[in-house]
């Protein structure tokens, strides 16, 4: 039997970045049931081996990277060359949130610098490496995470909530300048998941009691935001189903951030 009919990423090869836990774990997975080869670039060397053994090493490179580092990035982008061929997709998903401090006076700078290292700059290097290896291919899909901390303030510390602001203007720039080498820029940017990131930052509630809270403050009431979400977003931007799309920060919150219910138009 023929099991690669209909499969969305057949042939491609990507490099995910933080691909070793959380979203970039669950879409690793995913990216490889659509046919996709991947790289799973990120700092946690055990859990990063484990998912390339559970998936197979025809399908999946474990490199360590941290994308804070332009060698390590470099190298990861290198890897999926030497190795698969080619780079078609570049998912620049590793990130970090630090633990929001409610007065900025007690902001310290080196965990702002921090954060905007993993989340700015890696994406900055992540784009950088990618452009370099797409552009003469003149094609290439590199996808950005955002979070909804993109596009609205009051719900994250001020280092991730400039920073993810940052990803967006980033992903913009870097769409208009790639562009015209047949590369495209989206970024995704999820509502909160119950991820290990956001379990260390939330202790207090369990993954249910985090679930049931998000979707309280979601328009959308029934499904549950979960990894799998980003993933499948992360698929579509892969694939040449989306060949016309570029510059897009694609926002999969339930439509958290596009009412301000403080007026109770529609509560009954
Ligand atoms: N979980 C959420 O609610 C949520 C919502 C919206 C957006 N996001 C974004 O999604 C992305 C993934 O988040 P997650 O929830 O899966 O987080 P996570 O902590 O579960 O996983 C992040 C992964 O990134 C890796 N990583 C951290 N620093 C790194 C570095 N310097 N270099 C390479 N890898 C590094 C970690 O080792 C980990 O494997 C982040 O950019 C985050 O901001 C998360």
């Amino acid at each position: 039997m023929n099991t690669s009919i209909g499969r969305r990423l057949e042939g491609k090869v990507a490099v995910i970045t933080g691909g070793a836990a959380g979203i970039g774990r669950t879409t690793a997975k995913l990216f490889t049931q659509q046919g996709c080869k991947v790289v799973i670039a990120d700092i946690q060397d055990d859990l990063g081996h484990s998912l390339c053994n559970e998936i197979g090493p025809q399908m999946a490179l474990f490199v360590h990277c941290d994308v804070t580092k332009e060698d390590d990035v470099k190298n990861a982008v290198d890897m999926a060359v030497s190795r698969f061929g080619k780079l078609d997709i570049m998912f620049n998903n590793a990130g970090i949130i630090d633990p929001p401090k409610v007065k900025i006076m007690e902001n310290e700078t080196s965990d702002f610098e921090r954060v905007l290292g993993v989340n700015v700059t890696g994406v900055f290097l992540g784009t950088k490496h990618a452009a370099r290896v797409m552009l003469p291919a003149k094609q290439g899909s590199i996808i950005n995470n955002g979070s909804v901390s993109s596009i609205v303030g009051g719900i994250a510390s001020h280092a991730y909530v400039a920073s993810k602001h940052a990803v967006v203007g980033l992903t913009k720039n870097a769409a208009a300048e790639l562009g015209q080498f047949g590369i495209r820029v989206n970024c995704v940017s999820a509502f909160a998941i119950a991820s290990p990131l956001v379990r260390k930052l939330v202790t207090k509630y369990d993954d249910d009691e985090i679930e049931k809270r998000v979707g309280a403050l979601a328009s959308l009431k029934g499904p549950t935001l979960t990894a799998q979400d980003i993933a499948e977003a992360a698929v579509y931007f892969g694939s040449d189903e989306s060949r016309c799309v570029s510059g897009h920060n694609f926002v999969i919150d339930g439509g958290f951030t596009v009412a301000n219910t403080s007026f109770g138009m529609f509560s009954h």
